[in-house]
């Protein structure tokens, strides 16, 4: 028996939730929100595509019942106000940090083993803001920001060459900002042929920079912050949890020198398995990537500093 929980009932907790279903990665999952009644209605209404799609997991919603979250192998944090449009994610500390503390402190208390997926924004510094509250082992907490970025770097990749999205290789390092991520053109790959190889050098630049703001852009036109992708984003750290899959995603991961960086969480290379982020994996950066990571981590310490 595997139990999933969702907090927040919003956008991206809802199509979290609808992703895990869909998918069935677990057998139960729980979509929690203080909201009277949302996470119950948008179950039920998720619920209600089971008997036209053949699906099997169990989906419960509830308002702000953690009783009912009692046993969870995950959890994934989505709580907190999304930006709207002109602001950064950093400008949504204030209202978010006490909202995810609090969240944190209630899921633990009924799912004291569970592995977390932090999604809130500003993500990084939620992550990091939930190993302080927590102090649980590094590997039970995961921002999921590269996940998500990376998937983005490998859509424009895949509109840049005409090619199938799930053909391309990308991979975003670094924080999970519109400055601050780092998507490693060097890396980027359409079945193992190099980009560099395939487009030109402004070509994929102007990928990187459509990934760097590719949330911004669309809480532009949608006026409120990005969900489906973002929510799949999530789902997909979870699937790789619960199913021990040792997938390579990108993660903000607690650092303790890694990347020469420490007592911050930024995105890195993460093997996901069951017990949560199993491992860091660490490659050479060039100098030039060297410098933006290393101006990424001061970025997210600022901003950290914030918590305080
Ligand atoms: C985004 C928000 C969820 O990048 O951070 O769309």
């Amino acid at each position: 028996m595997s139990k999933v929980t969702v907090v927040g009932a919003g956008n991206v907790g809802a199509t979290c939730a609808n992703v895990l279903v869909t998918t069935q990665v677990a057998d139960e999952v729980v979509l929690l929100d203080i909201k009277e009644g949302v996470s119950e209605g948008k179950a039920m209404d998720i619920m209600q595509t089971a008997s036209i799609l053949g699906l099997n997991t169990r989906l419960k919603g509830v308002t702000n019942d953690y009783a009912a979250t009692e046993g969870s192998d995950v959890v994934v944090i989505t709580s907190g106000i999304p930006r709207k449009p002109g602001m950064t994610r950093e400008e949504l500390i204030g209202v978010n940090a006490g909202i995810v503390k609090s969240v944190t402190e209630n899921v633990l208390a009924h799912s004291p083993n569970a592995i977390i997926v932090c999604v809130s924004n500003p993500m990084d510094t939620m992550t990091y803001l939930i190993h302080k509250v927590t102090n649980l082992p590094k590997n039970r907490i995961i921002g999921m920001g590269g996940a998500l970025d990376s998937s983005r770097f490998k859509y424009f990749l895949s509109q840049a060459l005409g090619a199938n999205a799930t053909e391309v290789e990308g991979i975003v390092i670094g924080g999970h900002g519109d400055t601050t991520m780092i998507p490693l053109t060097r890396f980027a790959a359409y079945r193992g042929i190099p980009a560099s190889t395939l487009m030109s050098a402004e070509e994929l630049e102007k990928v990187a920079a459509d990934t760097m703001v590719g949330g911004a852009t669309l809480t532009k036109l949608l006026g409120t912050s990005a969900w489906y992708a973002p929510g799949a984003a999530a789902a997909q750290v979870v699937a790789a949890v619960l199913g021990d899959q040792k997938k390579l995603i990108s993660c903000s991961a607690l650092l303790d020198g890694e990347y020469g960086e420490k007592d911050l969480c930024i995105g890195v290379p993460c093997i996901l398995g069951r017990n949560g982020i199993e491992k860091i994996v660490e490659f050479n950066l060039n100098d030039e990537e060297k410098a933006l990571f290393h101006k990424s981590a001061e970025a997210v310490h600022k901003t950290n500093a914030a918590l305080a």
